[in-house]
């Protein structure tokens, strides 16, 4: 088991009196709190779009399952979350700061007040005004304006896309800088060189600890994900490496730590993947992202390639570490049934599209979109009468809804309770609820 986060202590400086204003201090939201935002999130391949304007948060501490079927966006979601994309379009914030962020609706917005400014200038030039001319330029000048603005928005959304990581050193070296100046400047000698020490270390750990390996991700082949010619040391090492720690023996240390961690010993670090069981290779997975010390772990389908017995060890592993470790879990399946019991809350994913969320009980209690209840009745339970009478509800979006009128957004039915759907239908469901 690595020990606690060493930036809990080493960031701790002296002079700071509460642990909220050292938790402040660190960006660290408090349990319960905003961890992740995933706001608008788009990314497209060409026409293909693969996520879609899809929403969620993920509050420190809790696991979020995110589920659908193959090919609705879950892993795209993953790997936007991690930068592996510059994402089309939305916002991603990790500690309350944007870490990945797209154009599109500021692109889109532009393209609209470029259409509306052209059918006013066709208004007025078909009309009889005697102030045509003046009027026309007012109108090319208030678009340039809007237009400018929006361009200032794209600008601001590479920026931090491409900068967020030297941003946050920057801000954080700042802050520590401000946390310990008096204790560097007033102490006595002793105490200052103390204090020193500490706010060296914490730099050191700073620019070791970037903000986006805070997030690891466990990808969802574990054969694939492995390198067959690396061994289990070097696979498990090698972020520590990128990150530039050049002691052989602690990077010696810290794997036998993790490997004990996930249930692996010592011995195992010498061998090569193809050497493993499915099981044991997804634990080397989990290995590789905790000994980043990571808080929030993306854990795309991890026990999907898993028989049904291994599936829950791995399950229970991912438990574990979350209660040790504190960390904060989002947590892919296409399988509503793996994720019932693990999962605070859970969003659900169709071509694209977030189409229901809510927290997991209400969420099996009450699902609502019809896609959810296609899901949902596709889940055997061990009750021989509700097996007798379970139907599978076969999802068809084109009968299901209307929305021709209407298009559908992202409504609260009650509180906490999302679904994709227009008026007519949050009607509906708010009847189904008894509201
Ligand atoms: N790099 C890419 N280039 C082009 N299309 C892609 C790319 N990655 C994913 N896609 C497409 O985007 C869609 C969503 O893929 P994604 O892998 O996110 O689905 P998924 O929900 O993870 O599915 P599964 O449960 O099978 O893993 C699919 O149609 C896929 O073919
Ligand atoms: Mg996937």
């Amino acid at each position: 088991m690595p020990e606690k986060r060493t930036t809990e202590e080493t960031f701790t400086p002296e002079t700071a009196t509460s642990k909220e204003e050292t938790a402040a201090l660190k960006g660290n939201p408090a349990k319960g709190e905003v961890l992740l935002r995933v706001e608008h999130l788009s990314q497209h391949f060409g026409h293909l779009k693969a996520v879609d304007d899809v929403s969620f948060d993920v509050k420190r501490g809790e696991v979020f399952g995110l589920v659908g079927e193959s090919g609705c966006g879950k892993t795209t979601t993953g790997r936007s979350i991690i930068k592996l994309y510059d994402i089309t379009g939305g916002s991603i914030y990790f500690k309350g700061r944007r870490i990945a962020a797209g154009t599109l609706e500021y692109r889109q917005e532009i393209k609209r007040l470029r259409e509306e400014a052209d059918a006013k200038i066709a208004e007025i030039n078909a009309g009889a005004d005697s102030e045509k001319e003046a009027k026309i330029k007012q109108c090319k000048a208030e678009l340039r304006e809007r237009v400018a603005q929006e361009k200032a928005k794209i600008k601001a959304a590479r920026s931090d896309h491409r900068d967020c990581e030297k941003k946050y050193l920057k801000d954080k070296t700042q802050e520590l800088k401000a946390a310990y100046e008096k204790a560097l400047t007033t102490l006595p000698a002793e105490q200052q060189a103390k204090a020193k020490e500490e706010y060296d270390n914490a730099l050191k750990e700073l620019h070791r600890h970037k903000l986006v390996t805070q997030i690891q991700m466990i990808f969802q082949d574990p054969i694939a994900s492995l390198d067959p010619r690396m061994t289990v040391q070097e696979i498990i090492s090698e972020g520590l490496v990128i990150q530039g720690v050049k002691d052989k023996s602690y990077i010696s240390e810290k794997v036998y730590e993790v490997l004990d961690t996930v249930g692996l010993v010592p011995e195992h670090a010498g061998r090569y993947p193809h050497e493993f069981s499915g099981g044991q290779r997804q634990r080397i997975g989990v290995a590789r992202s905790v000994i980043m010390q990571p808080e929030l772990i993306i854990a795309d389908e991890p026990v999907s390639a898993l028989d049904v017995s291994v599936q829950a060890q791995v399950i229970n592993l991912l438990d574990d570490l979350r209660h040790k470790m504190g960390l904060t879990i989002l947590f892919i399946a296409h399988d509503l049934s793996v994720v019932k019991y693990f999962s605070d809350r859970i969003g659900v994913m169709y071509y694209g599209k977030m189409v229901e969320l809510a927290t997991s009980d209400e969420l099996f209690r009450h699902p609502l979109h019809p896609y959810t209840r296609s899901l949902l009745s596709a889940i055997p339970l061990p009750d021989p009468e509700y097996e007798k009478k379970r139907k599978r509800i076969i999802y068809e979006p084109l009968r299901e809804h209307d929305y021709s009128v209407e298009k559908p957004s992202m409504r609260e039915i009650i509180p906490g309770h999302f679904v994709w759907c227009n008026t007519p239908e949050e009607q509906k469901y708010k009847e189904e609820l008894g509201l």
